[in-house]
């Protein structure tokens, strides 16, 4: 791998693959992430396929195409389509970009299923917090923001890179004096995977 290439990876791969474990991803599992196209989402796609599920990635139109490339089964673009609305149950959904109320997700769970908010608005996270405990007391899903702790996760990730079971995605790279255009870029939140500073 590039340099760049090994920088765009432990971020949105770390945090991808200790949500995946947190929703206990299993093989065959109907998997569905929702803002897919971003540092985590690209990442946890791959991971997904990696564990053998069928995935389906929810983000915008101009990410659509990428998604597939890495592995999607499914696309699903937000700007035209609710995925909470439609027929489909999902067995885990990872929420990186939770704008919806927990009970459109809830819908969205086969009987079973797991939710876990990674990102997304305030309201929603605290709506997660408060309630998301109780509904998976109260009944079969599980839902909420589930902490994850660091652990030896890296060294599994050098196995899938090393085997390109995970390619990372770059989206635009930046010399050491573009650092504030680079920020201003990643700023605005519309990344396609990652940005990388060559230093
Ligand atoms: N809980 C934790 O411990 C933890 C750890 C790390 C990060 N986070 C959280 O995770 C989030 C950042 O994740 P990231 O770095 O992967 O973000 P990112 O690179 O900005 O990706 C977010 C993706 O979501 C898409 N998106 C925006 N609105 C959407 C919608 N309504 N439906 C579906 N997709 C939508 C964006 O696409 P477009 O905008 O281009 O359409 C983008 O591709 C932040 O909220 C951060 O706080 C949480």
């Amino acid at each position: 791998m590039s340099y760049e290439e090994a920088a765009a990876v432990p971020v949105g791969g770390l945090n991808a693959l200790r949500f995946l474990r947190k929703g206990n991803i299993q093989s065959g599992q109907k998997v569905l992430i929702n803002g897919a196209g971003g540092s985590i989402g690209t990442i946890a796609v791959q991971l997904a396929k990696s564990f053998d599920a069928e995935v389906t990635a929810v983000d915008s139109t101009r990410k659509l195409d990428m998604l597939r490339s890495i592995g999607a089964d499914q696309v699903i673009d937000y700007t035209q389509e609710d995925f909470t609305k439609n027929e489909q149950r999902y067995d885990l959904i990872l929420d990186v970009a939770a704008y919806r109320s927990i009970f459109d997700y809830k819908r969205a769970l086969s009987p079973k299923g797991i939710y876990v908010m990674v990102g997304g608005s305030m309201a929603r996270i605290f709506q997660a917090m408060f309630l998301g405990p109780w509904i998976s007391m109260t009944g079969s899903k599980k839902m909420g923001i589930l902490a994850a702790k660091p652990n030896k996760d890296l060294a599994f990730l050098k196995e899938l890179l090393e085997a390109s079971k995970v390619v990372p995605v770059i989206d635009r790279r930046y010399t050491l004096s573009e650092v504030p255009e680079a920020l201003r870029y990643f700023g605005e939140g519309h990344a396609k995977g990652k940005v990388v500073i060559t230093v």
